[in-house]
């Protein structure tokens, strides 16, 4: 069998949170419906949280209630409180994510927490999410490093992760986000995580392209047992509270790299390339991700492939 990589679609939520410009009902739903049509199978689709911290994903009880789920896709949303979880039950949802960071001074600014007032809040929330037998993500933001105080240890990272993962996880994700990290840190966080004793299927990684290190890190990480990686087709993205953070790794850029080793993940580059474009178009700029300008290749006769 094929070694398998999942790819977890952040571009609908983490990609379109920190848009100037307001994106219509009907677009993210398109634009949805295009990411499942791609053959992505975990869709981050919005947020429930308050709508006044992200305006721009204010419309997620519409959306949710609108949105025709496609069966074998999950399509979690974030959850920072019970308001937020039971916003999410009235509509159906089944998979959320809470999130976390490695720094107070991250927290404090994005969820108004310190990362242990931010641990105590996830818990009734993940303990409810359980009993109703929904999928549960957790997210450790600025793991490699914070917008405000500056270096993060793998130490300090893993310590978050598994007090998070304690709360009752299905995956804990470690997030580079402001897109500092280099390789050397995912092969610390991974081996840090393995001695605390968190298992391998367990972890994920969401890192951001900010200085071109994205795909180095998937390398790293694929390197050392990890098989699940976010990625926001279209490589928008970013986080109002994280300043310079602009750039998810491109879901194209990704699956470009895992089809050329001969990684088995599901996804088709032509129709992620719709999807890209697509984006792109509705937030009036050039798709300027990597393969979203050059096209796939085909190796057998030589050409760019998935181009309009
Ligand atoms: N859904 C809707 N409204 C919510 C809410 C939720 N899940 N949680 C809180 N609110 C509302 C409250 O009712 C209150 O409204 P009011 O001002 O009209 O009375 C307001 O938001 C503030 O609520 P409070 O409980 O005092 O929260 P807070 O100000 O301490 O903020 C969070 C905490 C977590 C709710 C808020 O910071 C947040 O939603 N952050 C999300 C940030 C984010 O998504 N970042 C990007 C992802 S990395
Ligand atoms: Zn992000």
């Amino acid at each position: 069998m094929a070694d398998h990589v999942r790819i977890y679609e952040v571009g609908p939520r983490d990609g379109l949170q920190n848009e100037a410009r307001p994106i219509p009902l009907a677009t993210k739903l398109r634009y949805l419906e295009l990411l499942a049509d791609a053959g992505l199978r975990e869709i981050e689709t919005t947020s429930f949280v308050a709508p006044a911290a992200i305006p721009q994903l204010a419309d997620a009880d519409e959306l949710m209630a609108a949105l025709p789920r496609r069966p074998g896709v999950r399509y979690p949303v974030l959850v920072p409180n019970l308001r937020g979880l039971a916003r999410a039950e009235a509509v159906g949802v089944d998979a959320i994510a809470v999130f976390t960071a490695a720094t107070d001074a991250f927290t404090t600014r994005n969820i108004r927490m310190t990362v242990d007032e931010s641990l105590d809040a996830f818990a009734p929330v993940l303990a409810r999410a359980g009993e109703l037998g929904w999928w549960r993500r957790g997210y450790v933001s600025t793991a490699f490093g914070c917008p405000y105080s500056g270096a993060v240890s793998a130490d300090r990272a893993v310590e978050v992760g598994a007090r998070l993962l304690a709360l009752g996880l299905d995956e804990v994700c470690f997030g580079d986000t402001i897109g500092v990290g280099v390789p050397p840190q995912v092969r610390d966080i991974v081996a840090r995580a393995a001695d605390a004793g968190i298992p391998l299927p367990r972890i994920a990684f969401h890192f951001h392209d900010t200085r071109g290190t994205a795909l180095a890190n998937v390398a790293a990480a694929m390197s050392v047992g990890v098989r699940c990686f976010d990625a926001s087709t279209g490589g928008t993205g970013g986080c109002p509270y994280a300043p310079g953070a602009a750039g998810n790794l491109a879901t194209e850029d990704l699956v470009y790299l895992l089809d050329a080793i001969g990684i088995d993940h599901g996804v088709s580059l032509d129709e992620v390339l719709v999807a890209a474009r697509f984006i792109a178009d509705a937030l009036g700029r050039p798709l300027a991700t990597k393969v979203g300008q050059a096209g796939g290749w085909d190796p057998a006769t030589g050409a760019a492939t998935g181009r309009p």
